[in-house]
């Protein structure tokens, strides 16, 4: 977001390159209510403002999470009230972006990696229901809004995709407006999530749109251009899946500079996860992912 506001480069490329914008931070809870009932819109108004300037659609990220919270949130106060104070911070940030952010990362994170319900302030407090009530309340201020339950961890086979699959699948059976998964897919240059394909395809089969919302591929440092390479390959691989799935909807990349990338701060010995290196060069993973969408346009424009 400071680079959104200070940095030239960022802001040409950025408006250049890319179709859609999701904050980063800007519209977590932590940053858009620092006191209680004051709200501020400073960021997420302006990161809403460059979009439409540049003719860019908005994802908004996120609704609820168990991290990022404002200090003075009561985290052991009494159920109701913290279910109150939820309900109004989902309610006033979709009503101010209604018919501006396409769709919302309403809940982010809720399993854990067994599978089981992230233990969090929001299972703690108000129990397993919370995730169908914040669909809910979403719902009700933007009608027009695609909800997505995103989470990690989910792309390939496992315990957590699994029972992700189960989740949205109770949810949608009581009625739940969850109308998408959200992939957040920050993966590693020297793997790929086992059976991401066919994961895709059964949350696609169930009828729910599919997005990949968070991509990265971190390399281990030091840099090489064998790993860089290897990198495009997980990148594209990744995208052609998003283009062979019709369900797949939304492609967003966490960042696409090395110069601001969360992934040194949070994964030790690990970086160059962009499709730009950090002097806005960019990288082999740039050119696949091009090449890839460029041959698409090309076929899609000839069919008649
Ligand atoms: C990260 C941001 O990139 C960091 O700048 C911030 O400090 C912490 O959050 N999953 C998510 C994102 O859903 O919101 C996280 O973003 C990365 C992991």
């Amino acid at each position: 977001m400071k680079a959104l506001n200070t940095h030239e480069a960022y802001r040409k490329v950025l408006a250049r390159e890319f179709s859609a914008v999701t904050a980063e931070s800007a519209m977590k809870w932590g940053q858009l209510e620092p006191r209680r009932g004051q709200y501020d819109w400073a960021s997420s108004d302006r990161l809403v403002e460059f979009a439409v300037a540049n003719g860019q659609s908005v994802y908004g990220h996120t609704l609820v999470w168990h991290t990022d919270l404002p200090a003075w949130l009561p985290r052991d106060g009494s159920r109701e009230e913290l279910r109150e104070l939820l309900r109004e911070h989902i309610t006033t940030v979709v009503s101010r972006y209604r018919g501006k952010v396409w769709a919302w990362d309403v809940v982010n994170e809720v399993l854990a990696d067994d599978g089981s319900m992230r233990d969090t302030v929001w299972l703690r407090e108000l129990g397993p229901d919370y995730v169908a009530d914040a669909f809910r309340w979403a719902h009700a201020a933007d009608p027009q809004a695609v909800l997505f339950i995103n989470d990690y961890g989910a792309e390939g086979r496992g315990a957590k995709a699994d029972a992700l699959y189960r989740l949205v699948g109770r949810l949608r059976a009581a009625g739940v407006p969850v109308h998408g998964v959200g992939f957040q897919a920050h993966l590693r240059a020297d793997t790929m999530p086992p059976g991401m394909e066919q994961n895709l395809g059964r949350f696609a089969k169930a009828g729910l749109r599919l997005a990949v919302t968070e991509l990265d591929v971190r390399v281990r440092l030091p840099v090489t251009e064998k790993k860089l390479e290897q990198q495009a390959g997980v990148y594209r691989r990744v995208l052609q899946m998003c283009l062979d799935q019709p369900a797949c909807v939304s492609f967003t990349v966490w960042g696409f500079t090395d110069a601001f990338s969360w992934i040194p701060g949070y994964h030790r010995g690990y970086g160059a996860a962009c499709l730009y290196d950090s002097g806005f060069a960019a990288k082999p993973a740039y050119t696949a992912l091009r090449t890839l969408l460029t041959q698409r346009r090309v076929i899609a424009s000839a069919s008649p």
